[in-house]
Parts: structure tokens; C-alpha cells; sequence
């Protein structure tokens, strides 16, 4: 197959149900936003019955949340849960249109995860890897079919952030590239297509952005100084808020990457990487006020 041109609506695959590896926190936030805006069956699975379980829970809770404010009434509250089931047998995923993994942020895992997957798939199921900064390209790379391979790149919250990166390998076929432009539609965000290069485009900047606050810190500068010198450009979070939401951890391993794809434009953070181990960067004082963790 020859690789993707222009996105064709006419060619995207149509998908009955979907696959989601990994049931942590983003994962279970597009598994939710799946069975809401495609009203299709959603399996999920990840290492052990345990997170599958808290995954399930998650999206349960959720869609009480949103029959609480009222967006949705309890007829479709419990046609959304019913919609989602959780398993540790890949098997169940044999049924599956497309495939999405979010699973820990490293080459091998998501190689491997894909490699077992691809065993019970059919062979024209579409793949899509919600990777932040690796290589799809290599991510595919111990694929059979290599070409159905899609990036497809939430941001979180996912409910709430409007965008998606659709990154496109040298490999992904028309068919690919179309079902995840017409996917994207359908959850009602705006995707747009990207090459796969390190960080794709807005991670490049957000790496940017918060490298450069944590390296701040790490010369010295407070976060308070950080957070109150960066205001004037009216960012919708402090670096330092953004980088819990997304993940300490995830936030690190975004920086070391990008830090090795381009040594001389982007900083590796030691302090971001003991600050993940801790688990937070803000603590609250005795009087219930967030003050940055001093390092
Ligand atoms: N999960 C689900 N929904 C959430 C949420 C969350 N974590 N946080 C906020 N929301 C929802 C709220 O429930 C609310 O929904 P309703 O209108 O239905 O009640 C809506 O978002 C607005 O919330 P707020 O009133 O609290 O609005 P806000 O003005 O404080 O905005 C925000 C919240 C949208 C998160 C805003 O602060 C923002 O845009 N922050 C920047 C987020 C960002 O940059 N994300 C990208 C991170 S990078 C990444 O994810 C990818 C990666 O690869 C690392």
C-alpha cells in the first residue's frame, strides 16, 4: 500500500467497537469520550484485574458527573456503562475496528503491548498510539502490518481540551490516516495532522515552556517567582499545576526525550525527576494554601 496523502472520509474504516490498552488516567478519559461521542462497545485492559477495575470505576464516575450537571439523563448514563467493559484477556479485543494504546510511556511496552494485540486483531484494524513524544515509526516497528499504525495524541483533561495530534509514519496508509481524521471528528475535536518528529508540535512548545520554568528553579528562582514572572502571557495554568495535571513522571520522561532528540535546545530536569518520586510539586501549608516544594 502506498503511504497516506490527503485524509478521504470516503475510505476511513467504520468502527463498531474499540479497543483501549491501558486503563490509566488518560486512557480512561478517551475511553469515556469514546463511548459518549461514538456510542460504540469499549473494551479496556491493562496489566492486572486491579487497574482494570480502577479504570471502569473512573468512567463510571464520570458519567455521574456528568448525570449530576445534567448533561446527560440516567437512560444514557446507563447506556454509556454499559458500553464500557474491562478485561485482562486480549482476546476480547478480537472484535475490535481500532485499537488505541496509552500505555506506560516507553518503546518496548508500547512495541510489546502492540505486538500481543496484533495476535487477536484482524488484519485491517486500525491501530492509533496516544504516545506524547516517542517515535511512532518505532512504535510500529515489530508490527506485522506496520502501515495500519496511527498517532492519535490527546491532551488532558481530554473532555475539556479541544485539539488532537494525528501523526502520520512514512508506512500509514490512506485508510489509517482517514479513520483517525474521521474518529477525531466524531469526538468533536480538531485534529490536525503532524509528522512524526520528536514531540510532534505542541509538546515541542509545552517542553519549552516547562523545561525552561523548571530549570528556573533549579538555578535558584522560587516557584512563586516562576509562576508570577510567567503571568503576563496568560497561560490558562501555572507550569507548575500543568506539569501534576499532566504527570510528574509522564512530564519527565517528555523532557528526557526531547532533551534527546535536540541535546542543545532542551533541558533534562533532575529536580522534575525527584520531584515525580515525591509525587507533587505544590503541598498545602497549615492554613490549606499551595506553596511550591522547595528543592
Ligand atoms: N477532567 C475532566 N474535566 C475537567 C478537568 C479534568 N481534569 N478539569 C476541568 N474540567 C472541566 C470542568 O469540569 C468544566 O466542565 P463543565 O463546564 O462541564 O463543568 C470545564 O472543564 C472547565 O473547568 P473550569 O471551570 O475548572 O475551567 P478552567 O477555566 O479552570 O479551565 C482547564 C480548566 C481547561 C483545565 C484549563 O486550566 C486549561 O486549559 N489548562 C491547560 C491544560 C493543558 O495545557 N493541557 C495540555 C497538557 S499536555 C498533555 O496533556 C499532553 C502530553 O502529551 C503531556
Amino acid at each position: 500500500k502506498k503511504p497516506a496523502g490527503a485524509p478521504d472520509p470516503k475510505i476511513a474504516k467504520k468502527i463498531g467497537k474499540i479497543g483501549v490498552l491501558g486503563a490509566g488516567l488518560m486512557a480512561s478519559q478517551f475511553a469515556l469520550l469514546f463511548v459518549r461521542r461514538l456510542q460504540v462497545p469499549v473494551v479496556i485492559t491493562d496489566l492486572d484485574q486491579a487497574r482494570v477495575d480502577k479504570g471502569v470505576e473512573y468512567i463510571h464516575s464520570e458519567i455521574d458527573t456528568l448525570l449530576g450537571k445534567g448533561r446527560i439523563d440516567s437512560d444514557e448514563a446507563n447506556r454509556l456503562k454499559a458500553l464500557v467493559t474491562g478485561t485482562v484477556d486480549k482476546a476480547d479485543f478480537a472484535d475490535c475496528d481500532w485499537v488505541i494504546e496509552a500505555v506506560f510511556e516507553e518503546l518496548g511496552v508500547k512495541q510489546s503491548v502492540f505486538a500481543e494485540v496484533e495476535q487477536y486483531i484482524a488484519d485491517d484494524a486500525i491501530l492509533a498510539t496516544n504516545t506524547s513524544s516517542l517515535s511512532v515509526e518505532q512504535i510500529g516497528a515489530k508490527l506485522k502490518h506496520p502501515e495500519r499504525l496511527v498517532g492519535f495524541h490527546f491532551f488532558n483533561p481530554v473532555a475539556v481540551m479541544p485539539l488532537i495530534e494525528v501523526v502520520k509514519t512514512p508506512a500509514t496508509t490512506d485508510e489509517a490516516l482517514s479513520t483517525a481524521m474521521v474518529t477525531a471528528k466524531g469526538l468533536r475535536k480538531n485534529a490536525v495532522i503532524t509528522t512524526d518528529t520528536p514531540g510532534f508540535v505542541v509538546n515541542r512548545v509545552l517542553a519549552k515552556v516547562l523545561g525552561e520554568a523548571m530549570h528556573a528553579v533549579e538555578q535558584g528562582t522560587s516557584f512563586e517567582t516562576v509562576v508570577e514572572a510567567q503571568r503576563p502571557f496568560g497561560l490558562p495554568m501555572d507550569p507548575f499545576v500543568l506539569l501534576e495535571l499532566v504527570g510528574l513522571k509522564v512530564g519527565a520522561h517528555v523532557l528526557d526525550t526531547h532533551h534527546a532528540a535536540f541535546p542543545e535546545r532542551f533541558f533534562e530536569s533532575a529536580a522534575l525527576h525527584e520531584l515525580a518520586e515525591l509525587g507533587h510539586i505544590y503541598e498545602k501549608d497549615s492554613k490549606g494554601k499551595v506553596k511550591g516544594v522547595d528543592k
